[in-house]
């Protein structure tokens, strides 16, 4: 299994363990690849539109690019972020921007529909299920149709400071997750799914989306022509 991780923090605290514990009990051959936010990416949206005409004509195409080509290629995704004001910390919510285009309503990459994904959040005392479900709807909204979360409040600074009672159960959530990660390899994409795919599709065809590339782009994957990206 290809395992991507992307932190919206570039150090090991408490988010980071958290996806550790989960990586090391997912019990099969794995290949892994991961990365610290902002140090592999340390860029803003500028809102120029750019990449509605094409992904390549971001000014941060060439960083993005090696993001972009690992997401595409990973089977299951780890995302992490701790909760920062009630929010997914700056550096993954820039993140998130630079990679707009993955939306439904833009251009999907049609690998998304057989991914996986989980999002872990951490706060000290409120908000990590808050920080976690934007995360989420976020990776769901570019077409990832198994999107689980795991938020944990874990009352503390930073990892040495996590009470050991919270860390034993932390463990045991983390194992039963990879439990289910391991035994779970097929990915259904659901009702919800299908219907957002298919009325962005129909806002395509009516000439409603955002650029003309955007139209070819899905004319070209066959998908307003009755394709689906999960069949392909
Ligand atoms: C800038 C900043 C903002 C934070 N905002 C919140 C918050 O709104 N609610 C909360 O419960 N904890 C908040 N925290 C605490 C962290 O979310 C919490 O300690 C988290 O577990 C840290 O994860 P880490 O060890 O992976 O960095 C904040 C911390 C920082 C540095």
């Amino acid at each position: 299994m290809k395992i991507v991780l992307i932190h919206g923090q570039a150090h090991k605290g408490s988010t980071w363990h958290i996806a550790d514990m989960l990586l090391q009990n997912i019990e099969c051959e794995k290949q892994v690849r991961e990365f610290f936010l902002p140090r592999e990416l340390n860029h803003f949206c500028l809102g120029c539109y750019r990449c509605i005409d094409g992904r390549e004509r971001c000014p941060f195409w060439e960083d993005k690019r090696v993001l972009d080509e690992a997401i595409r290629q990973a089977d299951l995704l780890i995302f992490t972020t701790p909760n920062y004001c009630m929010m997914p910390s700056a550096p993954m919510k820039a993140f998130l921007d630079l990679f707009f285009t993955n939306w439904l309503t833009h251009k999907p990459y049609k690998e998304m529909f057989g991914k996986r994904a989980v999002v872990i959040s951490t706060a000290a005392g409120a908000g990590a299920g808050k920080a976690a479900k934007l995360l989420a709807d976020n990776l769901f909204n570019w077409g990832i149709p198994q999107v689980k979360r795991y938020s944990v409040n874990v009352n503390a600074m930073n990892w040495a400071m996590v009470p050991d009672r919270k860390k034993d159960k932390t463990a045991r959530d983390m194992r039963r997750l990879a439990a289910r990660l391991s035994a779970e390899p097929r990915v259904r994409v659901g009702i919800k799914t299908r219907f957002l795919f298919s009325f962005y599709g129909s806002m395509q065809k009516a000439n409603w989306g955002a650029s003309e590339s955007e139209k070819e782009y899905w004319e070209s994957n066959g998908w307003l022509n009755g394709k689906k990206p999960w069949k392909q």
